[in-house]
């Protein structure tokens, strides 16, 4: 395999963390850079032992701070970007839509323009990592394509469609060499407590009643991060420039009859009563806006580049329960 520098960005947040571990392993002769904020959901500690040991190096910055980001591609000849840094959760742009802005919209701008000047007349690739949250809401018997229309339901998806039209633009306006990706709902290790999964199983650990947004009848369709991950190094590798490439696993779950696994599942890690849990889930209002149902078609990545999830759905959220209940207090003190 080719060597190569490249730039991973939100690097120390969940899906970077990831893609960081998982390019160390499977790309030995690459260099990795990290730049990151280490915003509230990114953490050292999710790539810690890589950084001491010497074989990332991390760049604390802000992906909106257009002199840092020169100045790291000035230092750094980069072959290529994976743009990940984002502010990510919905519940938190509803509060707060402005650092969505600057980091999501303004961010990926600056990023763009430091490609964009230092490849001019050589190679670099920028893989952009959206969502498909930026399709808005699925209708009952569909699923996203690629083509399907932008219909932003958040300030986080608007945010995120905003950086996807960027991204294109200077494709078409620039022939900057980008792909963008549309991926479906995570789940893993290293993901901020504050999401569903991590958070429903803090709070069943604890014994403490875990929220159920309206009916809990939003569908979600799950992807277990490191085949994620995979697919962005295959996209990445041979994906076509200009190109958007949906990723999902079409593993479609309602949020209630998710959680109630979750709940079987941690009873069983813990040793408790069957439906102990299960008592706990405690239904609130529901979210604004809140989009009632995702599921994303991902044939051109089948198709062109033979890109398959690996792990089974039910082994992968047993690992990742297991992972949690271990790592939690460690890594955030929880
Ligand atoms: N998690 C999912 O299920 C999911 C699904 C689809 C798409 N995505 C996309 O994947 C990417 C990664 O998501 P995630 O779940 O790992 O998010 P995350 O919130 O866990 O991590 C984001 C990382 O970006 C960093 N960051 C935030 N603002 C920054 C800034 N201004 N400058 C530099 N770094 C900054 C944070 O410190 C953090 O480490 C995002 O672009 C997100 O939109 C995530």
């Amino acid at each position: 395999m080719e060597a190569k520098e490249v730039l991973v960005t939100g690097g120390a947040g969940f899906i970077g963390a990831n893609l960081v571990r998982w390019l160390r392993k499977h790309r030995p002769r690459w260099g990795i850079t990290v730049v990151d904020r280490l915003t509230y959901a990114g953490n050292r500690r999710y790539i810690e032992e890589l950084i001491d040991d010497g074989s990332v190096h991390l760049v604390v910055a802000d992906i909106a701070d257009r002199e840092a980001m020169e100045g790291l591609f000035d230092r750094r000849p980069f072959h290529g970007v994976f743009h990940l840094a984002a502010e990510s959760h919905v519940d938190r742009s509803i509060m707060g839509p402005e650092a969505f802005v600057s980091t999501n919209v303004v961010g990926t701008f600056v990023l763009l323009e430091c490609a964009r000047r230092h490849w001019e007349g050589r190679p670099g690739r920028f893989l952009h990592v959206s969502t498909d949250e930026v399709y808005g809401s699925c209708p009952e018997g569909s699923a996203f394509c690629e083509e399907t229309p932008y219909d932003p339901s958040s300030p986080y998806s608007a945010t995120k469609a905003g950086s996807d039209h960027l991204v294109q633009a200077y494709h078409r306006t620039y022939g900057l060499d980008s792909v963008i990706t549309n991926c479906s709902n995570n789940f893993g290790p290293y993901q901020h407590p504050e999401k569903l999964i991590p958070m429903a199983i803090r709070k069943l650990r604890d014994g403490c009643p875990v929220p159920v947004y309206g009916d809990g009848r939003q569908v979600r369709d799950w992807l277990f991060v490191e085949d994620h991950c995979r697919a962005l190094v295959e996209i990445f590798d041979r994906g076509e420039a200009g190109v958007k490439y949906n990723v999902g696993a079409r593993n479609e779950w309602r949020n209630l009859d998710l959680l109630h696994r979750i709940c079987d599942g941690v009873d069983e890690k813990l040793g408790r009563p069957e439906g102990f849990s299960r008592r706990l889930l405690t239904f609130v209002d529901d979210r604004p806006g809140h989009d009632r149902r995702y599921a994303i078609d991902s044939t051109r990545l089948t198709g062109d580049l033979g890109w398959r999830p690996q792990r089974d759905f039910s082994t992968a959220l047993d690992f990742t329960l297991g992972w949690y209940l271990e790592h939690m207090t460690r890594i955030w003190q929880l």
